[in-house]
């Protein structure tokens, strides 16, 4: 079939997308489908209908968007419910497979995300070249290629139960990365083989070392070993920070819930570099008690603050989760919403510090925008291995004391928010972020390693 193919077909031949449906995934991907489309590509960009938006705001010159029956009802694709988001994706499989079998005479090539496990078969069963995404960083995607090796040893799972402590000793000898603690792994891989997440996290390793190639939203002057590692058994394309490549930041085009605006004009009425962000993600849920600890904290340290609290978040309605008198003591200096435009909100010139649970977008998104000093706060995912680098690594971010029973305290908040708006910590956590800042701008420049890796990611699977 490929050798029928005319110069003129081979143009007008399509980039396939296709993300796991969650909010953290389908962001990056969006951006990734946004800078081949501003390099004339011609991308179709696959969501379940479920979480299929209103047209105009997603599909621009170059994109367009194919929605694919998910089996669900719509509220139950959306949300940060990561079993409901693994059901959705699974159901799309029947509808993909017949999709890209009618159109696969226009498919130069398919990106799959890397949690799409059943992508790559359906691709190659239908000889279309196909290249996996990797949400995260590199050392993430090294530490979750030697999982079958600690497996294997049977190092992994570190405990039979998520209540049983994990071991303090390091694990040594994972390519790429620095030895880490076993807490520094995802929590899933941890306990438990025959639960769906620990199983999940295993086949993901799979995914990833039969993929054929990697993009990774990172950039390789940041994570030069972790790439080495890797690029001796599979290709690798680092093209991050994909929101600097895609364009200018703006609002979300896929909103896992409704955006709250109004603190952008609250945000114009405050004083430049006076509020403190926070937010935890698409799916971070507290508990009860460290919620309120929280809140007490932000009372306490007299800091201005936007904060995102997620409807399904907390465990009790927002007013019976918060400690009573709350808003109103700090209506003239707090503003919680349920969900923002990110982007705009850290590059708004009043936030001047943000306090992240350490997913890699939104790492990456202040980096690529206000580039403001961060605290990192991880809850899960590969986010503790994030903070390892955040904090350690390239010295851009603040770790929270933690107490015995894991909860972080009221005054360990005020200590933190204080050392990161004031003093001496303040100025060096501003100077590191500018050196990175400086890398990754330098990457996405004309002849930089982002932009030539997808220069050279499209001329080997696109253009040929
Ligand atoms: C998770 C992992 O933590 C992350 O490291 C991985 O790469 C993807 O899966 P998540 O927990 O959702 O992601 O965090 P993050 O990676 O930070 O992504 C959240 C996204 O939601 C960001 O793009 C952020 O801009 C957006 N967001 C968040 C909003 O648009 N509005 C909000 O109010 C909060």
């Amino acid at each position: 079939d490929m050798e029928r193919d005319t110069p003129q077909q081979v143009l007008t031949k399509s980039v396939w997308i296709l993300p796991c449906p969650l909010q953290g995934h389908i962001n990056p991907l969006l951006q990734l489908a946004r800078a081949l489309a501003g390099r004339g590509v011609h991308v179709v960009f696959l969501v379940p209908k479920a979480t299929l938006p209103e047209r105009s705001s997603l599909e621009t010159p170059g994109l367009s968007v194919l929605a694919l029956d998910d089996g669900l009802p719509p509220d139950r694709s959306r949300g940060s419910n990561i079993k409901d988001s693994f059901d959705s994706m699974n159901h799309m499989e029947s509808a993909f497979v017949r999709l890209l079998d009618a159109s696969r005479q226009g498919v130069a090539c398919l990106i799959y995300d890397a949690f799409v496990a059943w992508a790559p078969k359906i691709a190659s069963s239908l000889s279309i070249r196909s290249s996996c995404f990797f949400t995260s960083n590199a050392t993430a995607c090294a530490v979750v290629c030697h999982i079958p090796v600690l497996i294997d040893r049977g190092i992994l799972p570190f405990r039979s139960d998520e209540n049983a402590p994990l071991p303090t000793s390091e694990i040594q000898g994972i390519d790429g990365a620095p030895d880490l603690l076993p807490e520094e792994f995802p929590v899933c891989i941890t306990f438990d083989a025959t639960h769906f997440r620990y199983k999940f996290m295993a086949q993901l390793a799979k995914t990833l070392r039969n993929a054929s190639s990697i993009i990774i939203n990172t950039v390789e002057e940041l994570e030069q070993e972790p790439i080495a590692a890797l690029r001796a058994s599979v290709p690798i394309y680092t093209v991050g920070p994909l929101l600097l490549l895609s364009g200018r930041p703006s609002r979300l085009a896929v909103n896992f819930w409704p955006e709250d605006d109004e603190c952008l004009q609250w945000l114009d009425s405050q004083t430049p570099s006076s509020v403190l962000f926070v937010s935890f993600g698409s799916m971070a849920s507290p508990s009860l008690h460290q919620f309120q600890e929280l809140a007490m904290g932000l009372e306490a340290s007299g800091q201005r603050f936007l904060w995102v609290v997620r409807p399904d978040s907390t465990e009790v309605p927002l007013q019976d989760a918060l400690p009573v008198g709350f808003l109103e003591r700090t209506k003239d200096r707090g503003f919680i919403i349920s969900w923002g435009p990110q982007l705009l909100i850290l590059s708004h010139r009043s936030i001047g510090g943000f306090l992240t649970h350490g997913g890699w977008n939104s790492i990456t998104e202040n980096l690529s925008t206000g580039n403001v000093p961060m605290v990192c706060w991880p809850h899960e995912a590969e986010q503790r291995l994030n903070r390892r680098l955040m904090c350690d690594m390239w010295n851009i971010g603040l770790r929270l004391q933690q107490k015995e029973d894991g909860i972080v305290a009221k005054e360990e908040i005020v200590r933190v928010i204080s050392r990161l708006f004031h003093g001496n910590e303040a100025r060096e956590l501003k100077e590191a972020s500018t050196h990175v800042v400086q890398l990754v701008t330098k990457a996405i420049a004309k002849g930089g390693s982002s932009s030539r890796n997808l220069q050279d990611f499209q001329r080997n699977f696109i253009s040929v």
